[in-house]
């Protein structure tokens, strides 16, 4: 068995944790593929794909040393004895199961490429986040080889966007789930020398925890699920807040304050988005359908509608404030990006209250420092002359109703707001559904003020 690694999907994934990959461990040669010839390009240019903070040095360091981007799979697959599967698993929106259960049509096709090319014994290792029990449908689709052996192991990857190459480089865990024969052990052992790096200068050992392979397919939908689940708990007790003049900040910090709580995850906002969370609780929630579980069922797709009916509130609240009419009123979005430090508009809690607003005939001027590219493909069939897309922030504000901050992005605070106040109709509003403004220094300036939970 050869040590050269190949990752077939060359997404979010893909990129980032093939690049520290190949940082960790410079004597092996690590193959990114794609169907996509334009990403694999971007990827082999100057203007990566995806704009992640720290990326570009990774890449910079690796590329044509031992990291390698191309989309020729045939190639790759034949060449290399490990192969990580990144490709995406969106909701399926079709037949059974659709709006909940994964999309695993990109795995298997993967999957039957690997068996159709491979000419040497192969693991095959989830990255993507899949539905508990995959790894037996994939073995199944790869062990119909008559000489060749597959094995397939589970590693999902816990990376948060914007800060994926940090979580690469000193990740909490690394999690790899495998059978537990013989051979099962010895894939496991293979992959734990990845993450521990060459001359173990990379994952400590203690980190990388091992189970079978249905646990960690498991536990990474539980992971993503309680998380999203503590940003809908503390909307929920946000709205709670601002019926009865509770802070959530203060209940926030002070919850976060007992150790078996802990304060990470508490931050009140618009809501989650992002490719992930969603899909990952939707799923779980197929999951317990399919096993007969309508309870957990219940109380997981909770988490969904608590998450769109925070966004439904921000619209309500600032029809409120607008005299309860919005049309032709213009409204500056500050952040379409679902998160600060990303480009990614996957899910976007800002597309959802874009949506309803230009549904509510508002002018709309959206800003943002790294997402409109996206913003403006994502919008695409709105596009009708009432929406702009502005880079500079200051021009979105002008002539505006209202600013609506939805991405928590750092430049925001360090606006001269008193500039954008002298700009904008009057009574001018900010309604700061991240909660990142100083919103004393606001009033003063004379804006009317809206956060969440306050
Ligand atoms: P992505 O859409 O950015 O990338 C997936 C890539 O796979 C695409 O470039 C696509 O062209 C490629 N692909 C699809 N079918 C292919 C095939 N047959 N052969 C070769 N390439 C193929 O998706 P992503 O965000 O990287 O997510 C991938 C998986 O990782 C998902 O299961 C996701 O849940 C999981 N995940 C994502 C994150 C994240 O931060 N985005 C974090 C943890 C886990
Ligand atoms: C999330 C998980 O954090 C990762 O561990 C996981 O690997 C990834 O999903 C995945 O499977 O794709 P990500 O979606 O990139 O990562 O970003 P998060 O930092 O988790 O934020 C998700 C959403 O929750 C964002 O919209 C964010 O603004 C929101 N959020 C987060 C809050 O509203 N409040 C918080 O306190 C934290």
């Amino acid at each position: 068995m050869n040590k050269d690694i190949v990752c077939v999907g060359a997404g979010y994934i893909g990129g980032p944790t093939m690049a520290v990959i190949a940082k960790m461990n410079p004597s092996r040669r690590v193959w990114v593929v794609d169907i996509n010839k334009e990403r694999i390009d971007a990827w082999n240019s100057d203007n990566l794909p995806i704009y992640e903070p720290g990326l570009d040095e990774v890449v910079r360091e690796v590329r044509g040393k031992n990291l390698f981007f191309t989309t020729d799979i045939e190639g790759c697959i034949k060449k290399c004895d490990i192969v990580f599967v990144g490709v995406n698993t969106p909701t399926k929106m079709f037949g059974r199961g659709a709006g909940r259960a994964s999309d695993l049509q990109f795995w298997e096709a993967t999957a039957r490429n690997i068996a159709k090319w491979a000419e040497s014994d192969k693991i095959v290792v989830e990255k993507s986040t899949l539905p508990v029990r995959t790894a037996a449908a994939m073995s199944a689709i790869l062990n119909t080889h008559e000489s060749l052996k597959f094995t397939v192991l589970s590693n999902p990857e816990f990376l948060a966007e914007g800060t994926a190459i940090k979580d690469l480089l000193s990740p909490d865990r690394v999690l790899i789930g495998g059978p537990a024969d013989e051979a099962g052990k010895r894939a496991v052992d293979e992959i734990v020398d990845i993450y521990a790096g060459e001359s173990d200068c990379w994952v400590p050992r203690e980190k990388i925890l091992t189970t079978n392979v249905w646990s960690a397919e498991l536990t990474k939908l539980a992971a993503n699920a309680m998380l999203a689940q503590r940003v809908s708990s503390v909307n929920a007790l946000s709205q709670l807040c601002e019926a009865t003049g509770a802070d959530i900040g203060e209940v926030a910090r002070v919850m976060g304050a007992d150790t078996r709580i802990g304060s990470k995850f508490l931050k009140a906002g618009p809501g989650f988005g992002g490719s992930c969370f969603k899909k990952d609780v939707l799923n779980l929630v197929y999951l317990c359908e399919t096993f007969g579980l309508k309870d957990a069922a219940l109380y997981w797709n909770q988490v969904i509608a608590m998450n769109d009916s925070q966004q439904r509130r921000i619209v309500e609240r600032l029809f409120h404030a607008l005299f309860n009419t919005i049309a032709n009123k213009k409204i500056a979005v500050f952040g379409f990006a679902f998160k600060a430090d990303t480009g990614d508009t996957r899910e976007t809690p800002s597309g959802a209250v874009v949506r309803m607003l230009h549904e509510e005939h508002a002018r709309l001027a959206i800003t943002d420092p790294k997402a409109l590219p996206n913003a403006k493909k994502d919008l695409a069939d709105i596009m009708d002359g009432s929406i702009e897309l502005v880079e500079d922030p200051y021009e979105a504000a002008k002539d505006a109703d209202a600013v609506l901050v939805m991405t928590d992005w750092k430049q925001y605070p360090a606006l001269d707001w008193s500039n954008i106040y002298a700009s904008m109709r009057k009574p001018a509003l900010v309604f700061d559904a991240r909660n990142c403004l100083a919103a004393e220094e606001l009033r003063k300036i004379g804006f009317k003020t809206l956060n969440i939970g306050k």
